[in-house]
């Protein structure tokens, strides 16, 4: 395994040598990979370049690239370019340059990824992870909020922190969103290409980490333009996934279903039935229309067949009986609230809320890829 290790700095000239230093001795016994370093510079002013060109002349496995400054995003993707496509990478380790991202816990990424992981990320909000103990009461919740809204805007409550730099991957992920990457050029870049790759199929493990104050320098975010770029990011996303082709399709599968459990009820109405009868069977066969619409349609490329239909057939009209609580409970908050006449609103509400429990439903527990 080729690992290069990606170091974006801007004015990191106090800390650069001493994480190189840091990072070749806890990379010291783990020589099972082949490891070089890559300093992705921005020409800074405080001369960083010429310290790592000092340092490079006793270790001739640190490389730097100088550009100019575009970004934290745009530093890493071209570091990436670097170690993926001209130096033979198959893995892409990137750690800030400022020592907040323990040295020692480097090997613990590389591991994961040599256990099957394709995507190693280091978490501060997992056990045995940290944020600095010295940081302030608002600033602690800042960051933790921070983390999950991205994590819940996302829905992918499963991985812990979005937002941090220190991770190991490998070149698969960089082939498949590099050029959608480029729009992405601040730090929004790590939350956008996690994503990315999780759509790309990518195997997290997350690796605990404590994250520690910067000793030297200060730190280059500017968090007004991040928060907005974060929440942008979240909205852009979520609206493409929500207005997809697959969600086309599953409001054609519903309609579809809401007519068969119409006309069945007014049948069955008209032929002197009751009329719960007439519901709970025409909602029965709508769910059945459903499911074998959505298996054949809309998750067409997940479609279950054979025996596997009926647990799945069952899982379907449990989560149906989901939405059905939905909608029933959201009426009947409405009327206790706002009274009787409310009903219809509250009704529309419920629906609306259950076609979102449906759909996440569908695409993450029933047709989960
Ligand atoms: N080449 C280059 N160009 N490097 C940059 C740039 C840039 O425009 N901006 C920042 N860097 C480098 C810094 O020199 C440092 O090595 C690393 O990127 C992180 O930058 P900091 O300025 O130290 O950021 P931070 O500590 O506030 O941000 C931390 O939290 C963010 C959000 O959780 C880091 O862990 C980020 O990686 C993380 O995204
Ligand atoms: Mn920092």
């Amino acid at each position: 395994m080729k690992v290069v290790v990606v170091i974006p700095t801007y004015n990191e000239r106090e800390n650069i040598r001493v994480l190189l230093t840091e990072l070749d001795k806890a990379f010291g016994t783990a020589k099972k990979y082949s490891i070089s370093y890559l300093v992705v510079d921005d020409t800074s002013p405080d001369g960083t370049a010429q310290v790592v060109e000092t340092f490079r002349k006793t270790h001739k496995d640190v490389f730097i690239i100088s550009g100019k400054k575009e970004g934290l995003g745009k530093a890493l993707l071209r570091g990436m370019t670097q170690a993926f496509e001209h130096m033979d990478a198959d893995v892409v380790l990137q750690i800030d340059a400022d020592l907040s991202h323990d040295p020692t816990v480097a090997p613990r990424l590389l591991s994961a990824i040599d256990n099957g992981a394709t995507f190693a990320v280091g978490s501060r909000y997992i056990p045995g992870g940290a944020i600095p103990g010295n940081w302030g009461l608002i600033r602690k919740i800042y960051s933790i909020i921070g983390n999950s809204i991205v994590r819940f805007g996302l829905w992918h409550i499963d991985v812990r922190d979005w937002t941090g730099g220190y991770r190991a991957y490998t070149k698969k992920f960089y082939l498949a969103t590099h050029r959608e990457m480029e729009k992405y050029s601040g730090y929004v870049f790590q939350i956008a290409f996690l994503h990315k790759s999780i759509h790309h199929g990518a195997i997290v493990k997350e690796i605990p980490f404590h994250f520690t104050d910067r000793l030297y320098g200060h730190s280059k975010i500017a968090p007004a333009e991040y928060i907005f770029n974060i929440y942008k990011y979240i909205a852009v996303s979520r609206f493409q996934e929500i207005t997809s082709w697959s969600f086309f399709k599953f409001g054609v599968v519903g309609t579809i279903g809401f007519i068969i459990n119409t006309v069945v009820l007014e049948l069955m109405v008209r032929a002197g039935l009751h009329p719960a009868a007439g519901s709970a069977t025409g909602a029965e066969l709508a769910i059945i229309s459903n499911f074998l619409l959505n298996n054949a349609w809309t998750f067409g490329d997940r479609k279950v067949i054979g025996k596997k239909m009926i647990p799945k057939f069952l899982q379907f009209n449990i989560t149906s009986l989901g939405a059905l609580i939905i909608q029933t409970v959201s009426v009947w908050v409405g009327t206790v609230l706002f009274g009787k006449s409310a009903y219809f609103v509250s009704y529309i509400i419920g629906v609306g809320v259950g076609l979102v429990w449906n759909y996440i439903m569908y695409s993450r527990v029933i047709w989960k890829k």
